[in-house]
């Protein structure tokens, strides 16, 4: 029995993938390589020492997937293959709604027709709009989302759990991730944006890098944070990998049901905390400016990880210094060649 991994070469899904081989599952990768590189999949291959099969597919084609469950005897999914910008997004709306929503829609009913019933999908706390509230607790339900990209997720989410209703022998798993970070210790494999990257890791790790002169940090007139910069729950990609392998065993526990988790630390950092941990953990200069707000970014949120915690057994256990550790290896060890 095997576990198909959509999107598996990406960010979350090779450090997924890690872990997964780490503790002896057999999985399968499909992905189109859209976002992601072949590269990653020898790198996998090499840190786990594992061999594993690989489709080069993409979700929307239904046949050639269709042949990968043909092929395999697959048990359970982990669904990551989805485009993640949020800008691109608001330019492309098409593209995203296909990509993400139909691409999702071809996948579920491929399960069904190989009687497959069990998935873990990758949310975003994107959903939860703008509840009023910093701290994101799972009731406080889905809000109104702010871009095609939250919305995709949103929309997901809504027809994971119509599925459900429909047919209550489903399993799933939503999990709802903050602000990943950071890269596998080895340094093999990590997060590499093509162009200039919207996200602040990515941003600082090409600045220290000498690769752009300065960091723009939006805004520093915020309500409600230390510094009056932004601020969010960044948690380390590892510990969010691990977050999915404990999904699945919740899943393999329980006969059925619809199940939503916050993975967050529960904690919230500065963008002037995170470049001063950067410069410290890595002795490097991050030269920064201070630049007007970004449409659409909220103050602080950071999530509740109690349930979690509770049910999963999950906590993030990287700090602050690890993530910033684990990035900056990762440029030197890869993007320097
Ligand atoms: P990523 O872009 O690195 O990985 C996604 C992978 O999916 C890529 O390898 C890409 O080639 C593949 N893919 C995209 N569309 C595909 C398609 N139609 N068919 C097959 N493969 C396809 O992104 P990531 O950061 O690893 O994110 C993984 C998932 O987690 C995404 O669904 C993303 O929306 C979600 N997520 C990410 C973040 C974040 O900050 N990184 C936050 C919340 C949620
Ligand atoms: N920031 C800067 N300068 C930059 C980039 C970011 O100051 O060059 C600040 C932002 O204003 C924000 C913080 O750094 O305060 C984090 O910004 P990111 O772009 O790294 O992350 P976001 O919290 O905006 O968005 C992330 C993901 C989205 C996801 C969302 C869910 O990128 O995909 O979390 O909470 F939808």
């Amino acid at each position: 029995m095997s576990i198909l991994v959509t999107g598996g070469v990406g960010y979350i899904g090779s450090h997924t993938v890690v872990e997964l081989l780490n503790r002896d599952e057999d999985i399968i990768i499909v992905d189109n390589l859209v976002n992601s590189k072949p590269e990653a999949i020898n790198r996998i291959k090499k840190i786990t020492g594992k061999d594993f099969k690989f489709y080069e597919v993409d979700i929307l084609d239904e046949k050639k997937l269709e042949n990968v469950f043909k092929e395999n005897n697959i048990e359970s999914v982990i669904h990551f293959a989805g485009l993640k910008a949020v800008g691109e997004s608001v330019e492309k709306p098409l593209e995203y709604y296909q990509n993400n929503v139909a691409g999702t829609l071809t996948l579920l009913k491929i399960m069904i027709k190989y009687n497959c019933k069990k998935i873990v999908f990758s949310s975003s706390a994107t959903v939860y709009g703008d509840p009023g509230t910093p701290k994101y607790i799972e009731e406080l339900g889905r809000g109104k989302t702010t871009n095609p990209y939250g919305t995709t997720k949103s929309m997901i989410e809504q027809i994971l759990e119509d599925l459900y209703i429909s047919d209550n022998s489903w399993n799933i798993a939503i999990l709802r991730y903050f602000n990943p970070v950071g890269a596998h210790e080895s340094g093999l494999i990590g997060e590499e944006p093509q162009g200039i990257p919207n996200n602040l890791m990515p941003f600082i790790m090409k600045v220290a890098n000498k690769e752009l002169d300065h960091l723009n940090v939006f805004g520093n007139d915020y309500e409600g944070t230390k510094d009056g910069t932004g601020a969010r729950d960044y948690l380390h990609v590892v510990d969010l990998a691990i977050g999915h392998i404990k999904a699945l065993e919740k899943l393999d526990k329980e006969k059925n049901g619809v199940f939503v988790y916050n993975l967050g630390t529960g904690t919230a950092y500065t963008v002037l905390e995170i470049v001063e941990a950067f410069k410290k953990v890595n002795n490097v200069d991050v030269p920064y400016k201070i630049a007007p707000r970004r449409n659409g970014d909220l103050a602080i949120y950071y999530a509740d990880p109690t349930k979690a915690e509770k049910e999963l057994g999950w906590v993030a256990k990287r700090g602050i210094e690890e993530m910033c550790r684990d990035s900056w290896n990762f440029v030197i060890s890869n993007m320097r060649g």
